[in-house]
């Protein structure tokens, strides 16, 4: 294992990255920012610093397990208070097995919406390497996955064109444009690698390969609202890794990625006519409550490589989608839970202990519109974190399960070691891609309605960090509590997030308090960053 340093600054800038100008964030210049890459076990030392005018910012690493480390989570108001501006944070842990790819985002508000974001790709040790350092083979565990040349990291994100606050001002407010309170916020355009062509403006990537070769593109859905279909024209996608987990191999026309879902696919640069095609992530306009033109969602890149017979007409850009070319393939969908298998069939251990929660959506008494997590809507704390509140006794004591446990906003899933089922019951009219932190949780069972004792399949169950709960339905998760910590659970949707629906679980909460929250967690607090505690 290495040591590495990476320095990120998080800064206001001025960008137009559909074609659109419009006050936005940008890492390190960027948007994206730059990708981090390191390998499984390395140490990484971030220093984080905020360069905006007036708010603190975290950034969380998406997917990480910060294991003996929950304090270094990036979780505005449940691991940190936040990084005051003008000031810097370091984070400093060890990658502790974690294998592909992921991204790292602020979790402040909605910060991650205006650009904030980037891509973080982990290599399993022992793999064979290119010259460029990527990994070329799979890992040794999984030695049965097809091997490629190089890979390119392939963020898409939805795009607003209005400032993140506002905008989500807007979603829970009643005074907002033709009272639309509670519709979520419809993006303007979308963005791969921060470009995007709204209205026919903006700049294509292109992705310049050489012939007969097979390319591993790392997808990242950055967004905050739409699913976003990817697809290659011409080119089958094989699907090899989902979140980071290495999967059974499967061929699609084209993947659908929720919020915060990751997938890795391989492509073969084997055509011989043409030598330039497009690339596609369109964002889908299904979960929208206004309708805007389709064309406002299609975005592209260039995939272009040299072949026997090049085109002399260039790409045009109004061609639709033609699809693979390859009769009898299909697009990998955000509820086909049973489509992929992981690569290696572990054993997932039967559970100790069920508990059902539920999220909701209501207006409260102070007329605004809030996310709730079994009647709680999440807010952070004033000077005050989840995290540093553990070494209150009131606090902890309040943690330890009682005859109506689980109710509200902390659920305790043990003292010790054990296995949770946690039922999550949708009781809303849309889909929501929700993401357990410091975990990897095994899909294994859904239905329609309320949870009702259902018999739960935990055969070649699929883990992922985060899982798509169908409206008015549940989804079982199971996951082992042997990650000390608060850790979030909580809906992607940043719009949804943003209105309060997250909740947090504690594993050993006690084990966690024993690893000691580092001075500069307790500084910022002191610095006053923070919030007005849970919504009304
Ligand atoms: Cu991608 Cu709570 O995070």
């Amino acid at each position: 294992p290495q040591v590495r340093y990476y320095s990120l600054v998080v800064s206001e800038g001025y960008g137009n990255p559909d074609g659109f100008a419009r006050q936005m964030l940008v890492v390190n210049g960027t948007y994206p920012g730059p990708t981090i890459v390191a390998n499984e076990n390395d140490r990484m030392i971030i220093t984080v610093h905020n360069a905006m005018l007036n708010n603190a910012t975290a950034i969380h690493w998406h997917g990480l397990y910060q294991n003996t480390t929950p304090f270094y989570d990036g979780a505005h108001g449940i691991s940190q208070c936040g990084i005051p501006p003008g000031q810097s944070f370091t984070y400093n842990f060890t990658l502790d097995g974690w294998t592909g790819t992921t991204w790292y985002h602020s979790h402040y508000q909605t910060q991650y919406t205006d650009g904030a974001v980037g891509a973080l790709v982990i290599n399993p040790s022992n793999a064979t390497t290119n010259a460029d350092g990527q990994q070329v083979t799979p890992a040794p565990t999984a030695p049965n996955l097809p091997e490629w040349d190089a890979d390119f990291v392939v963020i898409l994100q939805d795009w607003y064109h209005g400032q993140s606050q506002d905008v989500l001002e807007q979603y829970m407010s009643p005074n907002g444009p033709d009272g639309t309170q509670g519709d979520e916020p419809t993006p303007e355009s979308g963005t791969i690698n921060g470009q995007g062509q709204w209205l026919g403006g903006g700049t294509y990537q292109t992705f310049a390969l050489q012939a007969g070769k097979t390319y591993r593109f790392r997808l990242i859905n950055s967004g905050s609202l739409g699913n976003v279909r990817f697809s290659i024209d011409d080119h089958p996608l094989t699907i090899v890794s989902a979140d980071g987990v290495d999967v059974q191999p499967v061929e699609v026309a084209g993947v659908e990625i929720a919020v915060a879902q990751r997938y890795d696919v391989l492509v073969r640069t084997n055509q011989t006519t043409g030598g330039q095609w497009w690339m596609r992530g369109t964002v889908l306009t299904d979960m929208f409550t206004y309708s805007l033109p389709d064309a406002w969602y299609d975005h592209r890149a260039v995939l272009s490589y040299p072949v026997a017979s090049p085109s002399s007409t260039p790409l045009n850009s109004s061609s639709p989608d033609p699809g693979p070319g390859f009769p009898g393939l299909g697009d990998l969908g955000t509820k086909d839970y049973t489509a992929l298998t992981p690569a290696l069939a572990g054993v997932v251990p039967g559970p100790d202990v069920t508990y059902v929660v539920q999220d909701t959506f209501e207006r409260a008494q102070n007329s605004l519109y809030y996310g709730y997590m079994n009647g709680t809507s999440w807010a952070p704390l004033e000077g005050e974190t989840t995290m540093t509140l553990l070494s209150t006794p009131s606090f902890l004591s309040a943690l330890v399960p009682g005859p109506s446990f689980p109710e509200g906003q902390y659920l305790l899933t043990s003292l010790n070691i054990s296995v949770v089922d946690l039922i999550l019951y949708n009781i809303d009219d849309g889909d929501h891609p929700f993401h357990l932190h410091g975990h990897r949780p095994w899909f294994v069972g859904t239905g329609s309605g309320a949870y009702d004792g259902q018999a739960l399949n935990a055969t070649g169950a699929m883990l992922r960090d985060t899982h798509v709960v169908p409206n008015y339905s549940w989804i079982a998760l199971r996951f082992v509590t042997d990650n000390p910590g608060i850790w979030a659970f909580h809906c992607h949707i940043a719009w949804h997030m943003g209105a309060g629906l997250l909740m947090q679980i504690a594993s050993q909460p006690q084990v966690a308090l024993s690893y000691g929250m580092p001075q500069e967690v307790v500084e910022q607090c002191a610095a006053g960053q923070g919030g007005q505690g849970v919504n009304g």
